[in-house]
Parts: C-alpha cells; sequence; structure tokens
C-alpha cells in the first residue's frame, strides 16, 4: 500500500459533456468523487493525498468556470470541516492562496487553522499550484534563509511538502502528462493512467490502480532488490 497517494483529477468536462450537461456539472461531480475516494484512501490506511484542484495555468479559463470552481471550493471546506476534524485529517495546501476570492481563501485557511493539530491524515490540495513556481519559491526562500548546506534533504524543507513524504503513486485520469504536479516531489514516484474521466473512477478503478502498483519492482535507480 502507498504511503502518499496523489491524483490529477482529470475530465470533468469531458464527464459533463458527453451528459450533456454544464461543465460545472462535472466539477460538481468531480467533488463528490474526491469525498468518496479520499475517503476509501483513509480507510485502506493511505497517510496522504494530495490532489491537483487548480493550478496556475487554471486562471485561462472562462471566469465564470473559475469563480464556480472557487465557490464549489468555499463549499468543500465549510462542508468537509466537521468531518476532517472527527477523522483526524489535517488539510496542508500548496501554492499561493493571496489571489484567491477572499470567502475562498477565508475558508481555506480557517480549515488549514482548524485542523492543523490533526495528526493521523493528511489531504494536500493543490491549489493555484505550478510545480516549476514551487521550486522557484523554494529556491528564493532558502537563499533568503542563508542556507550553507544545499542538498536534496535541505531543499525539500522550502517546498510546500516539507513535512510530507513524497508520493509513492500518481495517478491520473484522461491523459498521460504531468502537467506541472509535485516534479520536484514525484522524482521516483509510480504513475498509473486511466483514461476513465475523474467523476467516473471509482472504488473499483482505484483498487485496479492500487494492484498495479502492488505488482511494480521500485528500484529508485538501483538494481532490482535493492
Ligand atoms: C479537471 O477537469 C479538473 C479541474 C481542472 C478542476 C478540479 C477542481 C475541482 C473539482 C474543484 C475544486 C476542488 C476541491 C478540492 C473542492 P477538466 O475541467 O480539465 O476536464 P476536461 O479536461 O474534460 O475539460
Amino acid at each position: 500500500m502507498p504511503r502518499h497517494i496523489a491524483f490529477i483529477m482529470d475530465g470533468n468536462g469531458r464527464w459533463a459533456q458527453k451528459r450533456l450537461l454544464p461543465r460545472s456539472a462535472g466539477h460538481e461531480a468531480g467533488i463528490g468523487n474526491l469525498r468518496k475516494i479520499a475517503d476509501k484512501c483513509f480507510e485502506l490506511g493511505i497517510g496522504v493525498v494530495s490532489i491537483y484542484a487548480f493550478s496556475t495555468e487554471n486562471w485561462k479559463r472562462p471566469k465564470d468556470e473559475v469563480d464556480k470552481l472557487f465557490s464549489l471550493l468555499k463549499r468543500f471546506f465549510l462542508k468537509e470541516l466537521k468531518r476532517m476534524k472527527e477523522n483526524g485529517i489535517r488539510l496542508s495546501v500548496m501554492g499561493d492562496l493571496s489571489a484567491f476570492p477572499a470567502d475562498a481563501r477565508e475558508a481555506t485557511e480557517r480549515a488549514l487553522a482548524e485542523t492543523a493539530q490533526n495528526t493521523a491524515r493528511v489531504l494536500n490540495i493543490g491549489l493555484n499550484y505550478g510545480g516549476r513556481a514551487e521550486i522557484l519559491n523554494a529556491a528564493k526562500k532558502m537563499i533568503e534563509a542563508g542556507e550553507r548546506e544545499i542538498t536534496e534533504e535541505t531543499f525539500s524543507k522550502y517546498l510546500y511538502t516539507a513535512d510530507l513524504p513524497d508520493p509513492d503513486l500518481l495517478v491520473r485520469t484522461c491523459e498521460k502528462r504531468l502537467s506541472n504536479f509535485m516534479l520536484w516531489q514525484c522524482a521516483y514516484t509510480e504513475i498509473y493512467f486511466s483514461d476513465t474521466p475523474w467523476p467516473s473512477f471509482g472504488e473499483r478503478a482505484l483498487m485496479k490502480a492500487l494492484a498495479e502498483y502492488a505488482g511494480r519492482q521500485r528500484k529508485f535507480g538501483g538494481l532490482k532488490g535493492n
């Protein structure tokens, strides 16, 4: 079982289009599925679940869609906060919240503060996140801090994921690329691609991904068995 699983939840729009629904219905269905899949992962003993919710490039979408995504995000945090507290889930965020609409930012910050003491599980969300920007930001912070020992370990401490293990498994639905997601952290991550759009990527699909992961040989650049 992975310690850390990451998801790039793609295909919400295509899922909706196929059903002659507006794209927003795809995002709503995507969030419903996120709840189910994250719950299942935690139930299976996976400690960290990372998801890509909003990339630095997603601002290019029509304003209506961006507004809808932020309103869904706000609703998600307001609705999920109680359950996160009950289930010992800590929220972690990768990305720059400063550009967010105030209400979405406040809901996110509240969820961050109110779950900060939880230790059992982590839901780590990429929000206004880009992997290259994260690496540049970490380099700037490292210089500002006057870090003298420049190693992979010290550098990792300046990333958003300083206190998290690297993902063991990354699942991407619909497309076969990384799209600027956790570029540093995914150096040795196993990647699983599925053609199923995110809203339809259910428990069975998750179990299939986990079974394939369990059968993979992880070598981290060494030889088999090392
Ligand atoms: C990909 O589908 C999905 C997104 C870009 C957004 C995912 C975000 C949410 C579901 C809402 C906010 C998140 C949380 C955590 C509450 P797409 O729109 O790119 O689909 P398409 O490629 O088929 O058009």
